[in-house]
């Protein structure tokens, strides 16, 4: 059973028993239900108190019935809450800990509630793309008022309960036992005969009520233009103010099923579900150990190894940072000192955080002194012999048992594995740039990657407040080997008639973070061209626009030149149109025999977005990526891809994948295609047949 029914004196006691958060499913419901209904015949009852223990209240909806029968089976969350308002006992809510989605819900439908200090409450549904649909939307303005109540709607937040102590929203804040203060509390309001308070006897007074929900709606328009949640969330809000209680609460639920049907709650739903996903690897059983990480080794203090570094100081692991020379190792630790007085500087960590962090960083040159390092990073430069070089020495230097990881971003990682004695402890940790802020890490298992070095790595991961993505070995990994080709993609389109702007403008209009012309010149046009000129050799099939060439050739490297598909002022990051860019680009063009045509925005998503797909698919055939969803993760959380789309493979889902394959036949009739790589991947061919989907 997920309900508990106890006795305590007079008050009957209902513990919500469904770990880990008392998610509200079937059998929890129907608990309370015939929880309640033994609590009312028992004429020993004189109240009742619901909680989840000293710990938790209820997260809300348990997730695991997402999508199937039981979810909606009921007792439904609406029957439960109907019944619990309709009781003839006191019925107290007891709030020991969060208090979630429907678990606030059915809280607010208490006749009263009493919460321990430390308690929190939120209602999340907003960042599912959802409104809260069980009532939260009518009763929360009741007992907070209007615009705290739109404020935590809006934000999803978690609000400590004790900011709200004297509203309505709680009856009593306890310092002790919250059951045994509920229990008081209960026994009291029925020995005192108190009212029992139903919040949707409440009236919502809020003067000009209009004139704030018109401001509010002008604010999400703007902050959240891409998502419809939120002002759907407004207009149920609106509608405690405006109509009676039961009218109020039909209106919330026609809103909330409009929402359940879009295609942007279906992306942060599935994006919710996938991050969880990510974490199971296959062939690996659940409870497989960790190994123990308390000292990180950092080898290589340059762009990437300085971020790393603060990213795990930040985490207040020790790290200890090798370099060559004394002036890399003291500007290395330069820039991660700068990082933290910096942090301290602004505010966003006190100087007693940011003072211990410094603590954890220790310089050296010697190997002998990363020889405790439970974990080593290596971050030098991506040259296989120099790489091979520094895990031979690791192999020599670092203790056994030991992790030992590369963050190579191209090269082959069993090779560098197979530089040690002890292949089995390497792997590869991707982390994108800058180490410290970026969400990605993409863990890369090699063909012999023990087990427990995959399962520390990711709680690794969760440790520094990553989200991991395990990616087999190949050239780029998931998320660069699919977004090269769409920037050769994006090549193409200017070749043939666009400019760096109007791709850019496109992609952005679709959602993405930044358009590829301004994201090359962010992370520098040299990083592209060094491994183009790796292709040409390697690939000599494979096509690409030489247009980025000519622009690296003169130097245009991107903001860190000032120069590249765009100018850049000095100083400043804003990128600005070059006459000197369009003349190369006329120039390319003569010289390539291309006559340029107009090119529709359309097109330019089309192609672009479309030719993550393909590759996608074939990532995902090849055992790269171990399911659809994983490469949706990697694209939101390291590329910018919107959210609200949910990644490329569902954003493919939703068009449909027998659209999406006549799209790349399509495409590969373009004279100047490349008809290789738009022939449809076996695996998408393979389910637009069946009328399947990436993500079923
Ligand atoms: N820059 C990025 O955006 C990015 C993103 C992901 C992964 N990577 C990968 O991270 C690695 C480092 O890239 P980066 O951009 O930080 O390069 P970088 O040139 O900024 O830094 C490399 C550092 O390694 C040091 N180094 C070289 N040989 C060494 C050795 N034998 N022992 C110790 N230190 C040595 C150099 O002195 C330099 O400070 C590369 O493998 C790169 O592919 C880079």
């Amino acid at each position: 059973m997920s309900t508990h029914l106890e006795l305590r004196g007079n008050v009957a006691v209902i513990t919500l028993d469904n770990p880990p958060v008392n998610g509200l499913s079937h059998d929890t419901r129907a608990g309370i239900v015939d929880a309640v209904d033994r609590a009312l015949a028992d004429v020993a009852v004189d109240a009742i108190v619901l909680t989840g223990g000293a710990r938790l209240f209820s997260g809300g909806a348990d997730i695991r019935e997402f999508n199937t029968p039981r979810a909606l089976a009921e007792p439904t969350l609406h029957t439960v809450i109907r019944i619990v308002e309709g009781a003839t006992k006191p019925v107290v809510a007891a709030i020991g800990g969060s208090c979630v989605g429907g678990g606030l819900e059915l809280a607010l439908a208490c006749h009263f509630r009493v919460a321990a200090r430390s308690a929190s409450v939120a209602l999340p549904e907003v960042r599912l793309g959802l409104l809260p649909g069980a009532g939260g939307t009518q009763r929360l303005p009741r007992a907070i008022g209007v615009e705290a109540a739109l404020n935590m709607i809006l934000s999803g937040a978690n609000v400590p309960a004790a900011q709200f102590e004297g509203s309505a929203l709680f009856d009593a804040i306890v310092d002790g036992d919250i059951v045994e203060g509920a229990c008081a509390f209960a026994a009291r309001a029925a020995a005192e005969r108190r009212p029992l308070k139903r919040l949707r006897d409440v009236r919502v007074d809020y003067p000009n009520a209009e004139g704030y929900f018109q401001f509010a709606r002008n604010t999400v328009a703007t902050v959240a233009k891409n998502l419809p949640a939120p002002a759907k969330c407004i207009d149920a809000v609106a509608g405690a103010v405006a109509k009676p209680f039961e009218e109020g609460l039909r209106q919330e639920r026609e809103l909330f099923r409009q929402l359940l049907i879009t295609p942007e709650s279906r992306a942060l739903r599935h994006a919710f579900f996938a991050e969880r996903a990510a974490s199971k690897i296959p062939g690996i059983a659940a409870g497989t150990p960790t190994r123990d990480v308390r000292a990180v080794g950092v080898v290589g203090a340059g762009t990437m190894g300085t971020g790393i570094a603060i990213a795990f100081m930040s985490a207040g692991l020790p790290v200890t940072v090798l370099e060559t020379t004394p002036a890399a190792l003291d500007k290395g630790a330069a820039a991660i000192r700068r990082h933290f007085e910096g942090a301290k500087a602004k505010g966003r960590l006190t100087p007693e955080q940011a003072d211990r962090a410094l603590t954890l960083l220790r310089p050296t040159q010697r190997y002998a002194d990363i020889g405790d390092a439970d974990l080593v990073v290596e971050a030098v430069f991506e040259e296989m012999d120099v790489k091979e070089q520094v895990f031979r020495a690791l192999d020599e230097a670092v203790k056994p048992g030991a992790i030992l990881a590369t963050n190579t971003s191209t090269l082959d990682v069993n090779r560098i594995a197979a530089a040690t004695r002890r292949p089995r402890d390497v792997l590869g940790l991707h982390f994108f740039s800058p180490a410290n802020v970026m969400k990605l890490l993409e863990v890369v298992r090699g063909a012999k990657t023990a087990d427990d070095v995959l399962t520390t790595a990711m709680a690794v991961a969760k440790k520094i407040r990553k989200t991991a993505v395990v990616s087999g070995v190949c050239d780029g990994f998931i998320g660069n080997r699919m977004i090269e080709h769409y920037l050769r993609q994006a090549m193409f389109l200017v070749d043939e008639g666009a400019s760096p702007q109007q791709v850019d403008r496109a992609l952005e209009k679709f959602g993405m973070a930044m358009g590829p012309f301004r994201m090359s010149d962010l992370t520098g046009n040299d990083v592209g061209w060094r491994i183009r000129k790796r292709r040409y050799v390697e690939r000599p099939q494979m096509a690409w626009s030489r247009l980025a060439d000519r622009l690296c050739e003169q130097g245009r490297f991107g903001q860190k030149s000032g120069a590249g598909w765009y100018r850049y002022e000095s100083g400043r990051r804003d990128a600005l149109a070059d006459p000197a860019v369009d003349a190369l680009i006329d120039a390319y063009r003569r010289e390539t025999g291309r006559a340029p045509r107009k090119i529709g925005d359309d097109e330019i998503v089309e192609r672009c977005v479309l030719a993550l797909v393909n590759e996608g698919a074939r990532v995902l055939e090849e055992g790269i990526a171990a399911r659809a969803s994983d490469i949706d993760l990697v694209y939101l959380t390291g590329y910018g891809f919107p959210l609200h789309r949910g990644g490329p493979m569902l954003y493919a889902d939703m068009l449909g994948l027998y659209n999406v394959v006549r799209s790349l036949r399509r495409i590969a009739g373009n004279p100047h295609a490349d008809p290789a790589f738009w022939a449809p991947a076996p695996l998408l061919a393979r389910l637009a047949a069946e009328g399947k989907a990436f993500n079923d």
